[in-house]
This record gives C-alpha cells, sequence and structure tokens, in this order.
C-alpha cells in the first residue's frame, strides 16, 4: 500500500510498503479518507520540527472508515466513520494525574513520535477513535482535530457567554478559534496583518477585525471594550511582539493563551501580572475536546465554510507541500484525498 515518508530535509517520498495487522486484540485498522495538513508538518518536511524522529509518515489530521477490528473491540463496527485523535499517553504521570494527559510526560503524537495518517492504512488502538456521523463530509470531518486546539485554547481561557476575546492572528489556528469562541457564545476581535484573511474572519463571525498594519491595536480593543479590555487573549500568531502584546490587551482579571512555540526571549513586565491578576495559560494540542468538538461539527455549529480551499489527491502530496511552502497565504487548510 501506499505510505508518504519523509527521510530528511525536504525530502519526502510515496514509497510501498506492507498493509498493518492487527496485532492487539484492542487495535482497530483504520482505511485512511482525508488528511489534512497542518503548519507542523510543514516543519517536519522543512527540518524545523526538534520533535520528530524521522524517517516518518506524517500526518495527525485524519479521519477514515472502519476496516479490520481485534476481537475485544466492542464500540466500533467495519465501515463506521471515525476520526482519530493523534495522541496517547502514559496515564500515570504528573500532567496525567492532573486530568491534563495532553502535557504528559511520555506524550506520543501520531505523525511525530509515530507513523500518522498519511497512508492508506493505519493500526490504531480502538481508545484514539471517535465515531462521526456519515453525514458529515470527509473534507469536514478532517478539520476535527484542528477544531480541538481551537476547542482546548478556548477552554484554557475560559472562554463563554458575552465575554470579550481578541484573537491574535488569523491564520487556521485563529480561524478555528474563532468560530470555537463564536459557538461559546463569546464577542471576538481578530487581528491579522493580512486584510484578506481578516475579511474571511468577518465573514465567518469576527465582530471586529483590525489589520496592524493600518491600525493600533491597543487603542482598537480599548475603544471595542469601552476601556476595559479584553477579557481573553488568545496569541495565535506565537511571535515574541505577539505574546508581549498580550499582557496590555488583557484586561483585569484577564486570561492570555500563547499558542506559539518559539524560544526566543520576550522582555515583559511583572507589575500588569499583579496589578491585573493576570493568568497565563498555555495550550498544548487538546484533552477531551475531541467529544464535544465532533458533536458541534455534527449539529452544523462548527462548519467548513471555505477553510478547507484546497484538496490534493495524496499521489500530489509534493505539489501540495510545495504550495504551503511556496505560497502559505492561499491555503487556508490543505486536505489530501485518498481516492
Ligand atoms: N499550542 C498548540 O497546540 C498549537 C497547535 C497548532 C499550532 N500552534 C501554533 O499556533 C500558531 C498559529 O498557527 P497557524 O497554523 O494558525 O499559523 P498560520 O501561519 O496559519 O497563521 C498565523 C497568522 O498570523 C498572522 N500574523 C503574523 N504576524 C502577526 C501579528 N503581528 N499580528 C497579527 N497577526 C499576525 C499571519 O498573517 C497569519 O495569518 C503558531 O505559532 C503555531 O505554531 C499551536
Ligand atoms: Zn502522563
Amino acid at each position: 500500500m501506499l505510505a508518504v515518508r519523509v527521510y530528511g530535509k525536504e525530502d519526502l517520498r510515496i514509497v510501498d510498503v506492507p498493509k498493518p495487522k492487527i496485532e492487539k486484540s484492542t487495535d482497530i485498522i483504520v482505511k485512511v479518507k482525508a488528511v489534512g495538513i497542518c503548519g507542523s508538518d510543514k516543519a517536519i518536511y522543512n527540518g524545523s520540527n526538534p520533535f520528530v524522529e524521522l524517517p516518518r509518515v506524517m500526518g495527525h489530521e485524519f479521519v477514515g472508515e472502519v476496516s479490520e477490528i481485534g476481537e475485544k473491540v466492542r464500540n466500533f463496527a467495519l465501515g463506521d466513520h471515525v476520526v482519530i485523535e493523534p495522541i496517547s499517553y502514559d496515564g500515570t504521570c504528573y500532567a496525567c494525574r492532573q486530568h491534563m494527559p495532553n502535557a504528559c510526560a511520555n506524550l506520543k503524537v501520531l505523525g511525530v513520535h509515530q507513523d500518522g495518517g498519511m497512508q492508506e492504512y493505519i493500526k490504531v488502538p480502538a481508545i484514539q477513535l471517535h465515531h462521526i456521523s456519515k453525514e458529515v463530509p470527509w473534507t469536514t470531518a478532517v478539520l476535527s482535530e484542528p477544531y480541538t486546539i481551537a476547542g482546548n485554547a478556548t477552554t484554557r481561557g475560559k472562554v463563554g457567554l458575552s465575554k470579550t476575546v481578541v484573537i491574535q492572528g488569523a491564520g487556521t489556528i485563529g480561524q478555528l478559534s474563532l468560530r470555537v469562541a463564536k459557538a461559546k457564545g463569546a464577542k471576538v476581535l481578530i487581528s491579522d496583518v493580512a486584510q484578506e484573511k481578516l475579511d474571511f474572519a468577518k465573514e465567518n463571525g469576527a465582530d471586529a477585525i483590525v489589520n496592524i498594519k493600518k491600525d493600533n491595536l491597543l487603542e482598537k480593543v480599548k475603544e471595542w471594550t469601552k476601556g476595559e479590555m479584553a477579557n481573553v487573549v488568545i496569541d495565535a500568531v506565537g511571535a515574541p511582539a505577539t505574546f508581549k502584546d498580550c499582557l496590555d490587551i488583557a484586561g483585569v482579571a484577564g486570561r492570555i493563551v500563547p499558542m506559539g512555540f518559539s524560544n526566543a526571549p520576550v522582555t515583559i513586565t511583572q507589575q500588569p501580572i499583579m496589578q491585573k491578576q493576570l493568568t497565563i495559560c498555555g495550550s498544548r494540542h487538546q484533552t477531551f475536546q475531541f467529544e464535544p468538538i465532533i458533536h458541534a461539527i455534527e449539529d452544523k455549529k462548527l462548519v467548513d465554510d471555505g477553510m478547507v480551499n484546497q484538496k490534493f489527491n495524496i499521489k500530489d502530496v509534493q505539489q501540495a507541500m510545495d504550495l504551503m511552502d511556496n505560497d502559505p497565504d492561499k491555503a487556508r487548510k490543505i486536505v489530501l484525498l485518498f481516492a
């Protein structure tokens, strides 16, 4: 069967590998139908993802159909449509005992530490699968995983009814966080440097948009919140400057959710954290988000609506990576489809 494997920097090959076999009675073999490409896949391809072990079959955003089941699996049947939860954890470390398995000391992620979804069939423990209605198209179902990232960020930020939320960055994570925050009843202002992304955010429910090339974000937030500043700030850019700005954008008792991986140092002062009693909370992958997100997708409270704007056959994966590399603004979400 076909698999897409990265061997090194910009060295991606379509290879022929044996089809997986059930090994444990709790295993399921999934016939993969669609895989989304994420910024972190691009980083694996570009050789800038420090967490990946090569060679590796990429893909942590994927969906498919149950094709074989181990004899102890009870809750899945052949042909079921499933979304795969890409993370697994030991269940025993401190983070796991604090109900934060997404920060597990022994976290494993499909497509990063273990082979992922860019292959025709994959063996996954049943515990990592979630049902999704057959009525949801594959290209929408595949947004479940990135939507869970937004689900986690908004949960960490305690986004709820009538909260004022500022999202910095209207890329994939920013756009999905906007939709989840709106579904949770918040008021959202979103910023970016690209007008086209802001226009798309406006079409998708943003209450206010700010192009930081034209306007001062702090002034706009001040106006928008009538001086109160934001209850929640989600940094979906992850640059030192955007992180630094979060402390000023947040109002009293505000919550700040930085999403980025940057290890560049940032100079911040303690005073606003003390004075406004701010909470800065990390958000890594997700935990316990698949079920509510999938239900919201099934109920059409979370939709696709143009997020998936690039589709390729898996055999054209090189073209898809080139697009992501050379023209990232053209791709809100690229999805690879298996014929
Ligand atoms: N914590 C997690 O679990 C997790 C998961 C996925 C992605 N991320 C991180 O989230 C961030 C966003 O990811 P993405 O896939 O949406 O990236 P993306 O590249 O699609 O989006 C980033 C957006 O930020 C905009 N931007 C750049 N500078 C800006 C500024 N100063 N102010 C406002 N907007 C600005 C860009 O124009 C772009 O639209 C990245 O740092 C990524 O590493 C975190
Ligand atoms: Zn653990």
